[in-house]
């Protein structure tokens, strides 16, 4: 059976670095808070001026992912694109990479999974690399939040924590009798914490969709979280989650060289660690440079840990796992060929 391999990454994030003391200028926080709390020390947002989507972001990190890989556009039979923020409200963000890449019928799907997207992405492009469906598929990850903050003191949980970017991976069906490739994955969801974190408005479900009586910088047009829930339900499924996939690859923890987790919160994942007893070095985190890229997360933490030459040796095995809005939560096995 063909093995679905991770050929190359690409990352981009845009020029316009924000750091924690430019948030202290527009509302009610402190560098030592989100330091303290999250790990974060600067992330990145697209100017305000100028029209940045998207599926520009992930255009860029697209371009280098198939250079890395010496594929043309043309030799993609399959673009996955995860975001929960795609550009316009359709069509999807797939789409409108597939026409910057140049293309006018490769198959584009749209993934809303927010910090799984990756994780879905990548166990939907395995099943379609097994089936047979696909053999050459480029998976993105890529959110612009900061033009869908809520920039005053009333939002700052939130505001503090999202960065821009982009990651892409172009991924193969490759015949090998080798154990290699995703080895197992683990996906779930619980709709019934959608409101745990949320944007409202706009709403298809109203008879408008933007109410007439809701004033433009209502609480409900920016994302809203119950951060201490999902906090514990992050420290609570992920190495549980982690466990099922093992169980599913049928390894242990002793064989994984690295876990490459959504990058949501460096508290989640140093406490993840210590549920599963693994040393810091174990897990990779770049949540300082970039904060919470939501889709792009986990892409963005595997391209760096491999130019980091922290994994990418054949044989290393590699855990991504995270959890988000949904709630949805996941784990994959990753093992270089
Ligand atoms: N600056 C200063 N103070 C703040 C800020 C801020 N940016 N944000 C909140 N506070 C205050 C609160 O108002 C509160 O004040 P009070 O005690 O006077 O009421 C105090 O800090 C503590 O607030 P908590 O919300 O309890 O803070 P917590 O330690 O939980 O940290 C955080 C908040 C960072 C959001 C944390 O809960 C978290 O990381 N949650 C999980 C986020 C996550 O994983 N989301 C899912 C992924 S994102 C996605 O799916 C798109």
């Amino acid at each position: 059976m063909k093995k679905s391999i991770i050929k190359s990454s690409g990352m981009f994030v845009p020029p316009n670095v924000i750091t924690n003391h430019d948030l202290e200028k527009i509302l009610d926080t402190s560098d030592e808070w989100i330091k303290q709390r999250t790990g974060i020390e600067q992330r990145y947002w697209i100017d305000e001026e100028g029209v940045t989507g998207s599926s520009d972001l992930g255009f860029e990190a697209s371009k280098t992912a198939l250079d890395n890989a010496g594929w043309e556009p043309e030799d993609l039979d399959f673009i996955i694109f995860a975001t929960l923020s795609p550009d316009i409200m359709f069509p999807g963000s797939g789409c409108l990479l597939q026409a910057k890449l140049g293309l006018n019928s490769t198959p584009a799907l749209d993934i809303r999974q927010q910090c799984t997207g990756f994780l879905y992405g990548l166990a939907t492009a395995d099943a379609y690399i097994k089936t047979g469906l696909a053999n050459k598929i480029l998976l993105v990850g890529a959110e612009v939040h900061s033009s869908g903050l809520d920039k005053s003191t009333r939002g700052r949980d939130v505001t503090v924590i999202f960065g821009d970017g982009a990651a892409a991976v172009c991924i193969e069906g490759v015949e090998t009798e080798k154990k290699a490739g995703v080895l197992a994955s683990a996906l779930h969801a619980d709709g019934n914490f959608a409101e745990a974190l949320t944007v409202e408005l706009p709403a298809s479900r109203l008879p408008v969709r933007l109410p007439p009586d809701v004033p433009i910088n209502d609480a409900r047009y920016y994302p809203v979280m119950d951060g201490p829930a999902i906090f514990k339900k992050a420290v609570r499924m992920m190495p549980r989650v982690i466990k099922e996939s093992l169980e599913k690859a049928q390894m242990g923890l002793d064989e994984i060289d690295l876990i490459v987790p959504h990058q949501a919160n460096m508290r989640i994942n140093q406490a993840m660690g210590q549920f599963l007893k693994l040393d810091n070095d174990k897990i990779f985190h770049n949540i300082q440079k970039y904060g919470n890229t939501t889709a792009a997360s986990i892409p963005l933490a595997f391209h760096e840990a491999m130019e980091q030459g922290r994994i990418g040796k054949s044989g290393d095995v590699v855990i991504f796992t995270g959890l988000g809005a949904g709630l949805t939560w996941g784990s994959v096995i990753y093992k270089f060929l």
